[in-house]
């Protein structure tokens, strides 16, 4: 149940025959920012008053008077100038909780119109270790999935993996010129690692401008280094150009590494609880690409230009290449192959891109093309984030300015949840709290999913649109707004019921009566039954951190009721029954909202 469109419709019902295009007026109907002035207002009758020549108060005073309030709104009051202020009742709510109650999504209804929609993220260039870089565009990516999906959506997941960029030219060079067996041998994916990243340092003081991992580096380097650099950068160019012409020494060599490659990855998804439908990368699009630039030569969208042949979208912009003098294809050519082939296959509503906003020119040149190349009742969204910053402000580094991996990001997370719950536990201890001794494995578990959580949490409650600064102190706070208060606000709530001996079975299968006669319980009935309206804005939006801000939300009301409505020891055991439920239901959203953005609970800790 959308709350807000639910309050909307008197209001539309009212406005009809005072108005001819109501539609306006009633999109004013907005939730409150202090409960003083009921639940939701609406502030139409200043400028309605203009339009019907009447004064603001009067125009309210009509609008209160036809509003059908049914067994949901109190009469509204009227405040100030003239701004209706909407107040749902009590018992209608307390009756929709308690059907939610019942009900295993929580409320939230399926889409009216379910849609396809394709996912590309993650993305990450197979050939050297995942980095911090692509960590946002996994995690976004996930949430998003997830969401649609929870809303009634049909969601293909494509990991668009770079498995046939340029670095595979340096690991090629690599391989046949530094590669050491024993390493081949005994750790294959360390030892191609090892042998891009040497490659990498090599040719660094010719590395290309848009390299975003070596671009801000001091560029302090010797005549010799740039000498050998560019001779390396070169062979390791032609490296690329046999692969890409599929030459067969590199292409037995290529098939040698990807699986290498791939494994390296798999952990790191299977720990942050990732998963694909496809993972269709560019090495997949490659025998298309010849029938792309002929097709959109065909359709005289792209024409030759000094040798290559180019797409002009834009007097102002410079060209998109999408096949080069010496004939290699580009970046743009295999996006334009990916979309045919996702169209073709999926026949998606949208297709999204949660990619990293420096590809925005990117983007927009391959959905100008892929539009004029006739997809155009397709929607293409490049849902984009900033970067993530170290404490300096500037791109997270090592201390030794290198690259962050990712494998090793996670496992400090892990470890540093360890330390933060033993702190804790040890300070229960001290305060002679009683401190239930773990069973094996629970503490694994909550390392995992505290950690985890917690750099998931503080990425995704970001608008994804701003860079954001990475501090662990932060995202493994136990209070505000983190991955790990949300986690212990469910375990606190669990606990409840453990020391109730009661079963939650109850209050979903046979729910008790709900009262609502505290401003507490109210307020926080009143969170629970605006879930759907929050996940709506995230879907339409795409921005996860609409998901977090109603957790917020919803945790600051729950913890107003916590502290001022005992639950065990209410005042009658009616009241107890129906706060158990509230209980209940908040622990059950707390942990479905985490579920959404990939974060798991834990039942103790
Ligand atoms: N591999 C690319 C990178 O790391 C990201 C791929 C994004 N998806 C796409 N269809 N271009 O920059």
């Amino acid at each position: 149940m959308h709350l807000l469109e639910h309050v909307q419709e008197p209001i539309r019902l009212a406005l009809a025959g005072l108005v001819a295009d109501p539609e306006t007026y009633v999109a004013m109907v907005k939730p409150t920012q202090d409960a003083k002035h009921g639940d939701y207002q609406l502030n139409a009758a200043m400028s309605l008053a203009k339009t019907l020549g009447k004064k603001p108060r009067e125009v309210a005073q009509e609008i209160v008077e036809r509003l059908p309030l049914g067994d949901l709104l109190e009469t509204p009051e009227i405040a100030g100038p003239g701004f209706i202020n909407l107040r749902l009742r009590s018992d209608w709510m307390a009756a929709r909780l308690r059907e939610i109650a019942r009900d295993p999504r929580l409320g939230v209804a399926p889409a009216a119109k379910a849609k396809t929609y394709v996912i590309d993220f993650s993305g990450p260039n197979v050939a050297k270790p995942m980095h911090v870089g692509h960590l946002r565009s996994t995690i976004i990516g996930d949430s998003l999935i997830r969401l649609l999906r929870f809303l009634g959506h049909t969601v293909v997941g494509d990991n668009h993996l770079g498995d046939w960029g340029t670095q595979f030219g340096m690991m090629l060079f690599g391989y046949k010129n530094y590669a050491q067996q024993k390493g081949m041998d005994k750790d294959p994916v360390r030892e191609l690692a090892r042998l891009y990243v040497l490659v990498r340092e090599i040719t660094k003081p010719v590395a290309a401008e848009e390299d975003d991992e070596t671009s801000d580096k001091p560029t302090k380097f010797t005549d010799e280094a740039i000498q050998v650099a560019k001779i390396v950068a070169d062979a390791a160019r032609k490296e690329t150009s046999k692969l890409h012409t599929f030459d067969e020494e590199n292409l037995r060599l290529w098939n040698l590494f990807i699986p290498n490659c791939l494994e390296d990855l798999k952990p790191i998804y299977k720990r942050l609880d990732i998963q694909f439908d496809e993972s269709l990368g560019e090495s997949f699009y490659q025998p298309m690409l010849p029938s792309v630039v002929a097709d959109l030569q065909a359709k005289g969208i792209a024409r030759e230009s000094q040798g290559a042949i180019a797409i002009f979208l834009d007097e102002k912009e410079p060209p998109s290449l999408i096949q080069k003098r010496d004939g290699a294809f580009t970046y743009t050519t295999t996006d334009l192959a990916t979309i045919r082939h996702r169209i073709e296959t999926w026949k998606p509503d949208a297709i999204l891109y949660v990619v990293d906003s420096r590809q925005a020119l990117h983007f927009r040149n391959v959905f100008e093309t892929a539009r004029r190349w006739g997809y155009d009742n397709v929607a293409f969204e490049h849902v984009s984030f900033g970067s993530v910053l170290g404490d300096d402000g500037r791109p997270l580094k090592t201390r030794e300015g290198g690259v962050i991996e990712l494998g090793s990001l996670i496992q400090e997370a892990v470890e540093r949840a360890g330390t933060v719950y033993e702190e804790a536990r040890q300070e229960a201890l001290a305060a002679g709290e009683e401190v239930t001794p773990l069973e094996v494995g629970e503490l694994e578990a909550i390392k995992e999913a505290v950690g985890i959580g917690a750099v998931k949490y503080a990425d995704l409650c970001q608008n994804r649109t701003s860079d954001y600064r990475f501090s662990w102190q932060k995202m493994l706070a136990m209070t505000g707004n983190t991955g790990a208060y949300m986690q212990y606000a469910y375990v606190r709530n669990r606990g409840i019921f453990r020391k109730a001996g009661a079963l939650v079975a109850k209050y979903r299968d046979d729910p008790p009566a709900v009262i609502l006669a505290e401003p507490h319980e109210r307020a926080l009935a009143f969170q629970l039954l605006r879930l759907e309206e929050y996940l709506r804005v995230a879907a339409a939006e795409y921005q996860p951190n609409f998901v977090t801000s109603y957790l917020w939300d919803l945790s600051k009301a729950y913890s107003g009721f916590f502290q001022n409505c005992p639950v065990l020891r209410a005042s009658s055991p009616e009241i107890r029954e129906s706060r158990l439920l509230l209980c209940d239901l908040t622990a059950r959203t707390i942990q479905k909202c985490l579920e959404l953005l990939g974060i798991r609970t834990v039942e103790r800790m």
